[in-house]
């Protein structure tokens, strides 16, 4: 037994547990699944299982992602890239919910699988069904050899290695990271981005690992943070555009591992419901980064503190209109707009990391949930 604890122990190369060493592995992997694929310089993105089948996503009339938990939220972060770029209309579809309502698919239809684990029983069912119908599904997996990975009829693979921890951390970034480099070969082989665009957001996307390294320095101040509020019996995250489903993201994961009560929800939808919620007991973690969105985030943040909500805002650096409104703030460095989740996620992470763990949660393995799905 003390054999196999030591193993554990090299396994978690000196982190606590498995959800922080992969919350800190991010700025590597994010390399590893870019590397040889990303060819910044030259404008180039090449992505194996793509540019076989390239003409089947310039084609189709719409892609359609089906995906569960942190994977389905990477999925509504490409819907909002692939439209913006590549202009083809995108749905996101609860994969269990798919499966079991008669989607209209056809054989012009693309469909993409998003799965950390490439198991989960429903997102497998899904794959099935499309596939029936004719369809050509394309898998973006981890787990290499995986049920989903030999399902599909082709796909590219995160690079993010063993993810251990049930909450998902790297295995999100690293969807992200190769969904974004799908989307930009899109757009550029249809046409629809602009080659400086296209050449800006290359450049930028190898430098998101330094910036998430950079982001990752801001942990001491987010432990403070997490210290403050480790005992609120809800919490609520608010995010617009590309940074609505961060929000579902970081409510997901403080609920999964601190069974704290949280929501995520699209900044503009407060007024339509959880304003209600909102009183001095109430912290409101705003992603408030630079973007289009901002001076309306701006007013959602204004309306939040007028009924005394506690907000906790992630700024971009050097921000200071809403560090005079925030209470407590988290910083990321400042990226183009469609990038900022790659950014964004990780002070979420590690607030939920830290709340759970000053409430003694079994941070890894939280109770009730399990790593991979295998069963409806
Ligand atoms: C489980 C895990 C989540 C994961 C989801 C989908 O609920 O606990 O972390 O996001 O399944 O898993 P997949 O392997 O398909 O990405």
């Amino acid at each position: 037994q003390e054999l196999q604890l030591n193993l554990e122990q090299i396994e978690k190369g000196g982190y606590e547990h498995f959800m922080l060493k992969e919350i800190y592995e991010q700025p590597q992997v994010i390399k590893d699944t870019y590397r040889g694929r990303l060819l910044a310089d030259q404008g180039i993105i090449k992505l194996g299982g793509l540019e076989d089948h390239i003409h089947r996503f310039i084609n189709a009339p719409r892609v359609t992602i089906v995906a569960c938990g942190t994977s389905w939220h990477a999925g509504l972060v490409a819907e909002y890239i692939f439209e913006d770029w590549a202009r083809i209309p995108v749905e996101v579809e609860y994969a269990s919910e798919f499966r079991y309502r008669n989607p209209v698919i056809s054989e012009k239809d693309v469909i993409i699988a998003i799965s950390q684990s490439g198991e989960t029983a429903d997102t497998l069912a899904a794959i099935k069904l499309a596939k029936q119908r004719g369809a050509f599904v394309y898998g973006v997996c981890n787990v290499v050899g995986s049920s989903i990975s030999r399902e599909t009829d082709s796909g590219s693979y995160t690079h993010a290695g063993p993810e251990i921890g049930v909450a998902s951390t790297k295995a999100f970034t690293t969807q992200i990271t190769v969904l974004t480099m799908i989307a930009l070969r899109l757009a550029q082989a249809k046409g629809t981005i602009s080659t400086r665009d296209y050449m800006l957001h290359l450049r930028e996307l190898e430098l998101v690992p330094t910036y998430v390294s950079e982001a990752l320095e801001g942990d001491g101040k987010i432990q403070e943070i997490a210290n403050v509020f480790k005992d609120a019996a809800n919490f609520l995250y608010l995010g617009r555009g590309y940074n609505f489903p961060v929000a579902l993201e970081g409510a997901l994961k403080l609920k999964e591992i601190s069974y704290i009560h949280a929501e995520g929800y699209p900044a503009a939808e407060m007024k339509h419901g959880p304003i209600a919620l909102i009183d001095e007991q109430m912290p409101v973690v705003v992603i408030a980064v630079n973007s289009n969105h901002y001076e309306k985030v701006v007013s959602n943040i204004e309306e939040i503190k007028a009924r005394k909500g506690k907000i906790i805002a992630v700024v971009t650096e050097g921000d200071t209109t809403v560090k005079e409104l925030a209470d407590y703030i988290m910083e990321v460095p400042q990226i183009p707009e469609a990038l900022t989740p790659l950014v964004t996620t990780i002070p979420l992470q590690l607030l939920s990391y830290h709340i759970a763990l000053m409430l003694g949660r079994n941070v890894d393995q939280p109770r009730n949930l399990a790593k991979s799905v295998t069963v409806e």
